[in-house]
Formats: structure tokens, C-alpha cells, sequence
């Protein structure tokens, strides 16, 4: 959600602190500040809007200093206006705190502080924290201390950092549910909610694990626990290219990144298949494989596009593997009493690995004995070092706030574990080397798909005054219908449902008429011809059909009102080709509607509150 940024050392902070907030602009676009402390005197800038902005404001009123803080908000509580964009301060304007969660309390906590005096600036719940800390200090205590006790008090989730003028050699970090790393520089020392802020100034970085706190020097840094036992960190080497995070010379990630996807989906494959034995190897896996070939069930949860890979999981593992799943949201899980048993495995999906929702369902999985894996894109992700074991989808850094590159990474991995407990179960080596040639296939016809990423755009021309939208798919390829719904309805507002071809009937077909168009999903299976037969349903209404449809399919052309062709393959691997037309027509559809489609209004990339 929110973006954390941190420096201290012997350079200004501030340009250092702005160049981060824009790395980390993704996660929350609403309003940005920065505060620093220059010869023991702090200082604030705050604006409403965009990192550019605070930029703006930061020059032309000159703000230096060698330690400081900056933040990109996302709005959780009080709205995307100045006075409640973070850092916030005590009365005295020496003490500032950035804050990157939601604290549950809040309001309790408030009442108790205003009683002592406290006056509140803003609607949000991070102030609470600033003046919390305040009181703590106030009756005698160190910086450090007064946040250790003040988190004590504290009920919720929060990836903070705080700086004092009083205390200014120091920055206090804490985490508990969101993302912070420390960055450990020659001198000079940052911090981060996420390692992309950090990458074009250290590769050293230090995780921050719930509930412990640092203090960050120039030249060292001290974690302890929230009850104050020491801890020794490890430093982890992470090694992403500043290239793999800026746009190389598109118009937006997103576009970016559904053009990476012929390589983003062979690195989630490279040497992943083992052609020889029909089956795959995953390293993260070793040691688990029969458990999870012999599981009694197994279950997915995720959130949001990682749930509809979920979903078309569910198809691959019980049509190759036979083995029953279940796919829950992961925010549906964690608050019922769901009944899992030491023979089910959990597959837990996240690219960002932060998801709060994912990791709160994941953490009751792990408590109800079930065996937790995780299958997550950021490396070093809170998921993935929660998981017991797991597979990283390396599909790279994705920063378009519309997640494309990772759904059909995501779908490799699933089509990968799938082989695995295929194999090990009934499936014959014939038929995985048949699966693999195909999995090995997905790249071509990948590329071959973007080649006609004009034609897609000229459909998309026709469609940009459409209210409503309809998508339709069956089997694998419902998923791919609520996939590219949740894909036009992010990045164009224009509202759209997916739904199974099947279930039109049953009501959304009393919303076709001319000005309805629908996006039929249709390859060439086993259910083909209902499929067509939906078509028919929807022109005997005067609806508009775009059919994504196979490249040696003639019969469609004439039924419909556009088609775009990809390229044939198994039933189980079709999502991967079918979702690439979806993802560029929401594309060109926001981007003709003048929209920002990387930064979506109300949206952000890693989802760390509930
Ligand atoms: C949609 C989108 C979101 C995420 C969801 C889960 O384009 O990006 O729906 O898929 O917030 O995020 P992760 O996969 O990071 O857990």
C-alpha cells in the first residue's frame, strides 16, 4: 500500500528519499511528503498528488538534511488531502513518523492521548503513533524505548520509521504485518517497504521480521524484539538490474510488461523441465513432492488476480493429478473456521508476497497443520519466508499496478506442480512429454500473440464509450473471463463482469442489447460448440462479440464482430494465450481514454492492509 523510504548517512536525504518514493510510487499515489533533520533542525514538505509534485515542492523550497523520511500514501483512513499525508509530527515539530499499515486502535488510543492534552492534526490513524511516541518520551524515556513501549500499546498492522531531533544520529524502524527492509550502504545506511527503492543504491539488504524493531545509524544498525531481547540479522545479496524496474522505453510498465511476457514466462520455466523423465523438478519443492502428489486436498488461496490463477489451478491439478481442490479468496479463509487436516496441502499465491489477507490465511493454514506453500514472485517476500516450502514464479519486478506478466507466470508454475503430482501419480511419460513440449511451446506463441498487438489496439478504438462490458469463457477459460473483467474494470473503470458461458442464461443475459458488448473466450475444445451456442444467444440480442478464438478457426469469423486469433494449445495451458488479447485490450482501452494506467485511481500494487 503505502511507500516507505528512509537515509541516513552523509549525503542530503532528500534527493535520495525522492528518487525512492518514485520507485515505490505504485503502491500509493495520493498524497507524498518528506521530513528531514538538518544540524539538530527538522523540516516537513507535504503535498496532495504525486511524488512530481513533492518533487516540485522539495526544490524550490530548498529541504536538506542528512537523515530522513519520506512516504506515498494510499488512503486508509482521513482522505488523499495534505494535512493527512504522512510524515506526521507532535506539537513541538521535532519528532516525525511515516507509517505504512492501519492501526486497529487507533481510536481508543486517540481518545486516551487527547484526554492527556494531544491535539490531532489529521483524520488519519498513523498520528495516533506520533503522539503516542511523544507521551512516552515526555515522561523521560529514549527515542527507542518510547516506540518500543508505544508499539506495545499498539493493535494492527505497521511498517514505521521515525526520526527525532533530539536523537538525530538515528532512525527507529519496527514492522509487524507490513514490509521493511534496511538497505546497509558504505557510510550510510536506508531504509524501504519494498528493495526496488533501494536497488540503485545497495544490493545489501536486511529483512525485518514482525514485531522487531532497528536502530539505523550511519554506520550500523541494532535489531531487538519488541520485548527488547537482542537479534542478529543476516544480510542478503539481492540481485535485481536497475533495467528490470524502469520502463525501457514504453509508454507504461503495464505495456511493458505484457510485452516481457515471452521471457518473463521462460524464466518461470528455465530448467524447471525434465523432458527425459516427463515430469518437472522445483527445487523448492524437494523433499515434498509425494506429500503433495498423495495430499487428501488440496487447497488455493489468494486474492484478486493471483485467485483467478488459483482458479484455473483448480482445473489443471484435478483434471492431470486428481486430486480435489478448493479455491478460497484468502480474505473469506482467515475469518471463517475453515476445516483443514494435516493431509491437505495449502498453496498459498502472491507476486507481491505481501498481500495482508494472503499471509494472515496463510499464517491459520500453518496453525491447522496443513502443509503451506507458497508460490510468489518478490523474492524474500514476507509470504515466501512464511511458506515451509514453495516456488518462486521469477517472472521479475512488476510495477504496473494492473497485474499482467505474473497471472500467466502464476499459471506456469500451477501447469508445473501439476506435472509434478501428475507424474508421481497416474499420469504416463508419454503424456508429461507432451506437456512439456507444449509448456516449452508458450513462448513463441506468446511472442507470435503481441505481433498483432495493433490489430487489438484498432478493436479497442471501437470500444472506448462502452459502459458495460460481458466476458465469457468456460472450463479453463472462465477464469480468464473474471481475469480480463477485473483487468478493463481496474485500469478503464468501465465496469465489467465475468461470468461462465454457461450462467448467462440464468440473468446477465437480460443486460445484452447493442451498447453491450461481450468478449467471448472461445478456443477450440471440448466445449467449442456451446460456446458458439452462447454467441448465438448474444447476437439474437444485437450484442457486439469480440471472440478470442484459435488461429485455424474460420467458422467463428462469420459469427462474430471481431475476433483476435492466437495459437492453439493443450486445454490446460490455453489461459496463458487467451489472457494476452485481454490484458492489451484493457490496455489500449484505458490508455484511449486517456487514463493512467499504471497508477489506477483508489488502487495499489501490494496490498498490505485488510
Ligand atoms: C489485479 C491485481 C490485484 C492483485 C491482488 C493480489 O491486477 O493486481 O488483484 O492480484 O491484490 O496481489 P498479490 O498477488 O500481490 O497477492
Amino acid at each position: 500500500m503505502c511507500g516507505i523510504v528512509g537515509y541516513i548517512g552523509n549525503q542530503n536525504s532528500v534527493p535520495i528519499l525522492i528518487e525512492g518514493l518514485k520507485r515505490l510510487e505504485y503502491r500509493g499515489y495520493d498524497s507524498a511528503g518528506v521530513a528531514s533533520i538538518n544540524l539538530g533542525k527538522s523540516d516537513l514538505i507535504k503535498v496532495k498528488g504525486k511524488v512530481s509534485a513533492l518533487e516540485e515542492k522539495v526544490k524550490h523550497e530548498q529541504l536538506q538534511g542528512n537523515i530522513g523520511i519520506g512516504h506515498t500514501r494510499w488512503a486508509t483512513h482521513g482522505a488523499p488531502n495534505e494535512t493527512n499525508a504522512h510524515p506526521h509530527f507532535n506539537s513541538d515539530k521535532t519528532l516525525y513518523l511515516i507509517h505504512n499499515g492501519i492501526i486497529e486502535n487507533y481510536s481508543v488510543l486517540k481518545t486516551a492521548l487527547i484526554s492527556k492534552g494531544y491535539n490531532f492534526n489529521s483524520e488519519t490513524d498513523s498520528e495516533v503513533l506520533v503522539h503516542l511516541i511523544d507521551s512516552f518520551i515526555k515522561k523521560g524515556n529514549d527515542l527507542f524505548n518510547s516506540v518500543r513501549y508505544s508499539l506495545n500499546e499498539v493493535e494492527g498492522a505497521y511498517g514505521i520509521c521515525v526520526i527525532y531531533s533530539d536523537e538525530p544520529d538515528k532512525i527507529i524502524v519496527a514492522k509487524k504485518g507490513s514490509p521493511l527492509v534496511i538497505g546497509i550502504g558504505d557510510g550510510e545506511n536506508y531504509i524501504a517497504s519494498d528493495v526496488n527503492a533501494l536497488i540503485a543504491y545497495t544490493s545489501q539488504i536486511v529483512y525485518l521480521e514482525d514485531d522487531e524493531i532497528a536502530v539505523v545509524y550511519k554506520d550500523k544498525f541494532q535489531a531487538r524484539s519488541i520485548s527488547d531481547e537482542e537479534i542478529v540479522k543476516e544480510v542478503h545479496e539481492v540481485k535485481i538490474a536497475l533495467e528490470e524496474i524502469s520502463k525501457g522505453g514504453y509508454q507504461h510498465y503495464m505495456l511493458k510488461e505484457i510485452m516481457e511476457q515471452p521471457e518473463s514466462v521462460r524464466n518461470s520455466m528455465r530448467g524447471r523441465l525434465l523432458y527425459e523423465d516427463g515430469i518437472s523438478k522445483l527445487g523448492g519443492l524437494e523433499g515434498f513432492d509425494n506429500r503433495i502428489a498423495y495430499s487428501r486436498r488440496i487447497v488455493i488461496s489468494a486474492c484478486g488476480t493471483s485467485w483467478h490463477a488459483g482458479l484455473v489451478g483448480e482445473y489443471m491439478l484435478e483434471q492431470y493429478a486428481g486430486i480435489p481442490v478448493e479455491v478460497d479468496y484468502a480474505s473469506e479463509f482467515r475469518y471463517r473456521n475453515p476445516v483443514i487436516q494435516p493431509d491437505d496441502t495449502m498453496i498459498f499465491i502472491s507476486q507481491s508476497g505481501e498481500t495482508a489477507d494472503t499471509l494472515a490465511a496463510m499464517k491459520e493454514a500453518k496453525r491447522k497443520g496443513a502443509l503451506v506453500l507458497g508460490v510468489c514472485n518478490v523474492v524474500g517476500s514476507s509470504i515466501a519466508r512464511e511458506s515451509t516450502a514453495g516456488v518462486y514464479i521469477h517472472a521479475g519486478p512488476e510495477i504496473g499496478v494492473a497485474s499482467t506478466k505474473a497471472f500467466t507466470s502464476q499459471l506456469v508454475v500451477l501447469s508445473l506442480i501439476t506435472l509434478l503430482a501428475a507424474r508421481k501419480r497416474n499420469l504416463s511419460l508419454i503424456d508429461g512429454k507432451k506437456i512439456i513440449e507444449e509448456i516449452d511451446s508458450l513462448p513463441d506463441k506468446i511472442a507470435r500473440i503481441l505481433k498483432i498487438n495493433d490489430q487489438i489496439e484498432h478493436i479497442a478504438e471501437k470500444f472506448v464509450d462502452a459502459k458495460n462490458f460481458l466476458y465469457l469463457g468456460r472450463g479453463y477459460n472462465f477464469p480468464v473471463a473474471l481475469e480480463g473483467a477485473l483487468k478493463l474494470k481496474e485500469i478503464s473503470y468501465i465496469h465489467a463482469e465475468g461470468y461462465p458461458a454457461a450462467e448467462m442464461k440464468h440473468g446477465p443475459i437480460a443486460l445484452i442489447d447493442e451498447n453491450m458488448p461481450t468478449v467471448v473466450i472461445a478456443p477450440k475444445d471440448s466445449v467449442y460448440d456451446k460456446v458458439l451456442s452462447n454467441i448465438e444467444e448474444v447476437k439474437a440480442r444485437k450484442g457486439k462479440v469480440i471472440a478470442i478464438a484459435n488461429e485455424d478457426d474460420d467458422q467463428i469469423d462469420k459469427l462474430v464482430d471481431h475476433v483476435i486469433k492466437v495459437p492453439q494449445t493443450i486445454r490446460m495451458l490455453m489461459p496463458i494465450l487467451t489472457v494476452i488479447p485481454l490484458q492489451l485490450l484493457a490496455y489500449h482501452i484505458a490508455v484511449k481514454k486517456g487514463l493512467n494506467v499504471d497508477q489506477p485511481r483508489n488502487l495499489a500494487k501490494s496490498v498490505t492492509v485488510e
